[in-house]
């Protein structure tokens, strides 16, 4: 056993987080029987070949994503994250790019697939408040050229922070994996690395993933709502 420390000191915690975070607050996941992936196929909406080819198609799927994500609500799960969040020696990272752990009041969340409420400029890489409606023809506020982009990391492109990201691993003591199907790399090996630094490993998830069993200490089975918060007062005593 290689615990976290006790309450009043969690030690250096790093905690990955995926769409299952987000599910209850009524975004769907990718991967699940209603997800993302069944409706639309990665190849036409989320590659930088997609966009390329067909850039409104891209833009449309992004507006509507951004629209989602704006009338979603955080849940208890996102609350007790922004909580664990403000203790010392916390590192959060999301996948999600729905921004929803940052609204329930997360400090210095890494959002290493981008967030649906930024444009990107891919003429000179400048950031700004997306608009409800993107168009590639949106010229840059810094450079004036038309280049506009949805800040979000495709397939095939190097996700954002990999360097913070994997410094917080080398010092971890506990790594966990929060709602996510650990399917999609360099996020599904963050594990490893935790591991390989003697980190305990823990899964929180509705169901415990395909390897779990081989690659996390510990499984934590449930709608995160109501494990994550459970978790956290564990680590951190109750709020
Ligand atoms: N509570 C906890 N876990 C849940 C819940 C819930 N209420 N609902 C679903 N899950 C779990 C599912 O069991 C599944 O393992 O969340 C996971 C969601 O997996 P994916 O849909 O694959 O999402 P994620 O792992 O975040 O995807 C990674 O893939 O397409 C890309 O860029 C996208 O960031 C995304 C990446």
């Amino acid at each position: 056993m290689r615990p976290a420390g006790p309450p009043d000191q969690p030690g250096r915690i790093v905690v990955l987080t995926g769409a299952g975070l987000s599910a209850e607050s009524g975004i769907p996941t990718f991967r699940d029987g209603d997800g993302l992936w069944e409706r639309h196929r990665i190849e036409d909406v989320a590659t930088p070949e997609a966009f390329d080819r067909d850039p409104a198609l891209v833009l449309r799927f992004y507006d509507m994503r951004r629209a989602a994500a704006a009338t979603a609500r955080p849940n208890p799960a996102h609350a007790a994250l922004a909580r664990l969040s403000h203790h010392p020696g916390v590192t959060l990272i999301t996948q999600n790019i729905d921004t929803l752990l940052d609204r329930a009041g997360a400090r210095d969340v890494i959002h290493m697939h981008g967030r649906i409420d930024s444009a990107l400029c891919a003429a000179c890489g400048h950031r700004w408040t997306a608009p409800a409606a993107m168009a590639t023809s949106d010229p840059c506020p810094a450079c004036g050229r038309p280049a506009t982009r949805p800040d979000i990391v495709w397939f095939g492109e190097m996700p954002y922070h990999m360097d913070r990201i994997e410094q917080a691993l080398a010092g971890a003591q506990l790594f966990a994996a929060i709602g996510t199907s650990g399917q999609v790399y360099p996020a599904a090996g963050f594990v490893d690395l935790a591991r390989s630094v003697g980190a305990r490993t823990v899964e929180l998830n509705l169901v415990p993933t395909d390897d779990a069993r081989d690659r996390f200490d510990d499984s934590i089975a449930g709608p995160a709502g109501e494990t994550v918060p459970a978790w956290v007062d564990g680590l951190i005593g109750p709020a």
